[in-house]
């Protein structure tokens, strides 16, 4: 059971009763979004590009993917976009996240009339956005494609160690393309490490309100 809770900013998440834990920080969901996957990693991997591919873990309500493709299609960029999501959130439930505000009625329109197939299949929503988003784990997942950059956002090592263990972290940097960007809104010793055992160089940067630190980490070439 996922029940909607106000979050700092005004903008409302998701808190998952089973996991026990929100869908995003209690501080600010837009805030975070925009910080961690928007400013450190699609903004900085995206400078000088004009096509840009994105690797999500946990796709949930969607928020990180609708700024990203306002983003890109502000900035005339396309966007190949892959989330990864075995529990799929209800088109009603996405509905009622209020995220119809923080983007363009068009960009909206072409996510929610988009979202429920692309759960199946790759779905073009305009000339410059696909979205997929595979019905699988991120331990099930594989794929051929390459992407610039990662989206890491997984429950907390807290509520969900799995998702942070060496392994599965090395699993997912290998969907990098060389010189790619890892961001998370988490940074521990252990992530460190692991993200450095892949051959990653690491920065430290601000983290969204109310966390002191984040990481964003790039592969080496
Ligand atoms: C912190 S929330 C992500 C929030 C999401 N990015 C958003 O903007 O709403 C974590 C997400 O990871 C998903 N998840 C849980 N187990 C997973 C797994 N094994 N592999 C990939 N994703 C998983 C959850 O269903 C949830 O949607």
């Amino acid at each position: 059971m996922n029940i909607l809770t106000l979050t700092a900013d005004g903008s409302n998440t998701l808190y998952n009763e089973t996991i026990g834990e929100h869908y995003h920080s209690k501080h600010g969901a837009l805030q975070e979004s925009k910080h961690v996957f928007i400013d450190a990693g699609l903004k900085f991997i995206s400078e000088g590009k004009t096509e840009i591919s994105v690797l999500e873990v946990g796709f949930g309500t969607g928020l990180n993917f609708i700024l990203s493709f306002e983003y890109c299609n502000e900035n005339n960029i396309k966007l190949d976009y892959t989330s990864v999501e075995p529990f799929p959130l209800t088109i009603d439930i996405i509905n009622q996240t209020g995220y119809s505000n923080y983007v363009s009625s068009q960009i909206w329109t072409a996510f929610i009339s988009n979202y429920e197939r692309s759960l199946t299949s790759s779905q073009t929503l305009s000339p410059l956005c696909e979205l997929e988003i595979p019905h699988t784990t991120l331990a099930e997942f594989g794929t051929e494609k390459k992407f610039d950059v990662i989206y890491y956002d997984a429950f907390s090592v807290q509520h969900q160690p799995e998702m942070w263990s060496d392994e599965i972290i090395a699993h997912a940097c290998s969907f990098l393309k060389p010189g790619g960007v890892f961001v998370t809104y988490a940074i521990t010793g252990k992530l460190k490490r692991a993200v450095k055992a892949c051959g990653f160089n690491i920065e430290k940067l601000p983290g969204a309100p109310g966390k002191r630190e984040m990481l964003r980490a790039i592969k080496g070439m």
